[in-house]
């Protein structure tokens, strides 16, 4: 039986290409320099061996019930001397013998729909921070002349995997894809699968022991099959140069032998038909000049991008725009915008959890665009790929984070290695998405020795790998130490990026709701200023008075007074209020109230719209009109 496919194969057939060659300029490995500046680095492109845009590709779904065991103490992969076995549970036996002695088997065991986070698939398991072992029977029939990796679009925190009792590779990080070649482990027929999933928060982590979200563990995203050619396209980078509308540029990344062929790029409706070779590391830069119809939140215009190269095709829809900053203004396809915006998390409305499905991400988006929204801050890490997928055929810009989530361990080698390699993971998967404006390296980082070291090296890696969007962090400010009802925006790491990003939470933390008009913020950069974050809790439906805080009054009231200060600000370019839907958070105890749940949703996690929903749907229905 041949394995099911559930993408149409790649035609491969070679196209006669009319090229006109507009890169005779082009040396075959490079641009000219002009160009160069805007073109990311080789090293930093070679690195990453992840596979992007996995919807076009022959893919073949592991998703669905797997068999698991709890393994709190990791006893299927330690001995009881803590030495490493060689006979772990990866080896997926079972006492078939009389005589046989095994103390597991996956097929008597229970069983976890995958994709999904553990904690809301059994009671049992809620607040369950371990280690689980989850194995998937698959059948699979060998084609010599294809190659074979296995896809996993996140796994939260720590995966080892094994196929057919043999390592295929392991991976650290809880929100971001990662994949392994498996074709000289599959067999012929029965194979299986077996990934140790460990959701312990670590002092070292990425981000580290405290957060104010829930730890969802498990393979929380899909798990595919990909099945390529021998020497197939990887990736693929194409978009506007930085502040040009009419230059695309890119590369093309081929992986396996021949690493030189011709490469075509083709955007038949941008009038786009070029050729590049590629080198002996199979890269090809590329660079064109085209007038694409720019991608905008008014019309998300996109485009069908074909790939062919002689041995394989790929086609995805881009949009094209250009996004820089000029002083205090951001600038979207040369003009100043004003980023309405709302902060999500990646919980599922309704029926709670991780959230992982198109329908979620629509959901989210519904809300956010029925508030008047025209940006989304995907906090606290990268979000999975149907939300940014569906982002960008709607024409919502999107500020993408990585979870160096307040304090981390800054000196630690090993941490920034894990953060950095997060970083190249979710800029390669989304580097095609017009929608992603913002990289965002990090969220409250207190000013602590390493810090800033950290998150240089994050803005380097960034710029290095993509040059043409946004780098902020959310920081905080201070109060200001001369001036009364002032607050100053002065933090170190501000110098590094493009946008100055501060979540504030007067008339919250600190102090309840007041008047707030009077006060003033000083920015000591240049450069736009987004209020990353505000806001306040309230439980949806409990009105009991203005003076009553985690009431429907006391928050609206909160607002008010918020939404009046930012009138007051100039050069203010975004807001964007903490946070759209309440979500799980083991640090929100108040019992009746929060009840392990940070309450500072404008909508409820049952999809009830509080009073403060339709407080910013109003303030934006007025900054639009401004616009
Ligand atoms: C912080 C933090 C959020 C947190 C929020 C809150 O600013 O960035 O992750 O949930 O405030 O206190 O609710």
């Amino acid at each position: 039986m041949k394995n099911q496919i559930n993408v149409t194969h790649t035609t491969g057939n070679k196209l006669t290409c009319t090229a006109v060659f507009l890169l005779l300029s082009i040396t075959l490995y490079g641009l000219p320099t002009t160009a160069q500046h805007t073109m990311p680095d080789r090293h930093e492109i070679l690195e990453s061996d992840l596979i992007i845009n996995t919807f076009e590709r022959n893919t073949f779904s592991l998703d669905g019930r797997w068999e698991i065991i709890i393994d709190p103490y990791q006893h299927g992969l330690y001995d009881y001397q803590s030495r490493r076995r060689s006979d772990g549970f990866f080896l997926n036996q079972r006492n078939t013998a009389p005589g046989d002695a095994f103390e597991y088997d996956f097929d008597l065991s229970d069983q976890l729909h995958v994709p999904g986070d553990w904690n809301t698939q059994m009671t049992e398991l809620h607040w369950y921070e371990g280690s689980i072992w989850y194995k998937k029977d698959f059948r699979w029939e060998p084609d010599s002349s294809k190659r074979v990796f296995l896809y996993f679009g996140a796994v939260n925190y720590d995966a080892q995997v094994w196929v057919n009792g043999k390592e295929a590779g392991r991976h650290t990080g809880g929100f971001t894809p990662f994949n392994f070649e498996v074709t000289d482990l599959l067999a012929d027929g029965d194979n299986f699968v077996v990934v140790l999933a460990d959701n312990q928060r670590r002092p070292e982590g990425v981000p580290s022991l405290m957060k104010d979200w829930f730890n969802y563990g498990g393979i929380t995203r899909s798990v595919k099959l990909i099945e390529t050619e021998q020497s197939f396209i990887q990736d693929y980078y194409v978009q506007l140069a930085r502040g040009r509308t009419n230059q695309i540029e890119g590369w093309v990344r081929i992986n396996g032998q021949p690493h030189e062929q011709q490469v075509t790029l083709r955007i038949p409706e941008a009038g786009v038909e070029i050729q590049a070779q590629t080198d002996s590391d199979g890269l090809a830069y590329i660079s064109v000049e085209a007038e694409p119809e720019l991608w905008h939140p008014d019309n998300p215009r996109r485009y069908e991008v074909e790939l062919i190269t002689e041995t394989d095709r790929i086609s995805e829809m881009i949009g094209f725009r250009t996004i820089e900053t000029s002083g205090k203004e951001i600038l979207l396809n040369g003009k100043p915008i004003f980023l309405r915006g709302v902060n999500i998390h990646e919980e599922a409305p309704y029926r709670l959890g991780r959230a992982n499905t198109v329908d979620d991400a629509r959901i989210l988006l519904d809300w956010s665009e029925e508030m008047g929204c025209n940006f989304v801050r995907l906090s606290h890490y990268p979000h999975n790929e149907h939300i940014i997928r569906e982002a960008d055929r709607r024409g919502i810009l999107v500020w993408a984070e990585l979870p160096v989530y307040w304090q981390l361990q800054w000196t630690n080698e090993e941490t920034l290695a894990n953060a950095r390699n997060q970083l190249s993971e979710i800029i390669h998967r989304d580097k095609n998405r017009a929608a992603v404006m913002i990289w965002s390296m990090s969220n409250e980082n207190q000013a602590t020795e390493g810090r800033v070291q950290f998150i240089e090296s994050l803005v380097e890696l960034t710029r290095s790998l993509d040059p043409v969007r946004l780098v902020t962090s959310a920081l905080m400010a201070r109060s200001h130490p001369e001036l009364p009802d002032a607050w100053l925006i002065d933090d170190p790491m501000g110098e590094m990026m493009d946008v100055i990003s501060i979540n504030q939470y007067l008339g919250w933390y600190g102090g309840g709701p007041r008047p707030l008009d009077h006060i003033t913020w000083v920015n000591s950069y240049d450069k736009p200023l987004i209020i990353s974050e505000f806001g306040g809790g309230s439980l949806q439906g409990w009105y009991a008075g203005k003076e009553q805080r985690w009431s429907e009054e006391y928050i609206a009231y909160h607002y008010r007074n918020t939404l009046e200060m930012f009138d007051q600000m100039e050069h203010l370019s975004g807001t964007i209020p903490w946070i759209l839907m309440d979500f799980r958070s083991p640090r929100r105890t108040l019992p009746r109230i929060k009840d392990g749940f940070n309450r500072k949703g404008l909508v409820s996690d049952q999809g009830v719209k509080k009073e403060v929903f339709y407080i910013m749907q109003e303030y934006y229905r007025r900054k639009a009109v401004k616009e």
